[in-house]
């Protein structure tokens, strides 16, 4: 079974948008599904996205040692199994823990694209 490693931006302009709820929709999520043990939920940085916020990384933790600079928590690292998710709200979040962190099988509906301008 997998396991991830999920983040939610918490920058200015991703909490006016509504990441806050993001975040909290994902920990109940987690919880109710009793996938905790699976999926550690915490808040990264400004991925540089924020006009298509709020944004949501997930990973799949691989026992990785974490850098000490942490870049990967406010950047897009290109990892495999690193997806990216935009404008996200917590209806969406619910969806992507049911099927990404559940399943194992990421909501392509929602994946954002890093080259996409403001
Ligand atoms: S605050 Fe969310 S990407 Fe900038």
């Amino acid at each position: 079974m997998k396991r991830y490693r999920l983040s939610v931006c918490k920058g200015m302009d991703c909490k006016a948008n509504g990441s806050n709820a993001v975040f909290a929709a994902a920990q109940e999520e987690l919880t109710q599904r009793g996938l905790a043990p699976r999926c550690e939920a915490y808040r990264g940085g400004c991925y540089g996205f924020c006009h298509m916020g709020p944004n949501v990384v997930i990973r799949e933790d691989t026992g990785r040692k974490k850098d000490p600079l942490s870049p990967e928590d406010y950047q897009l690292m290109g990892w495999p199994g690193e997806v990216y998710y935009s404008r996200m709200n917590p209806e969406r979040m619910r969806r992507v823990i049911a099927e990404h962190i559940e399943k194992d099988a990421p909501v392509r509906d929602y994946y954002g694209d890093p080259d996409e301008g403001p």
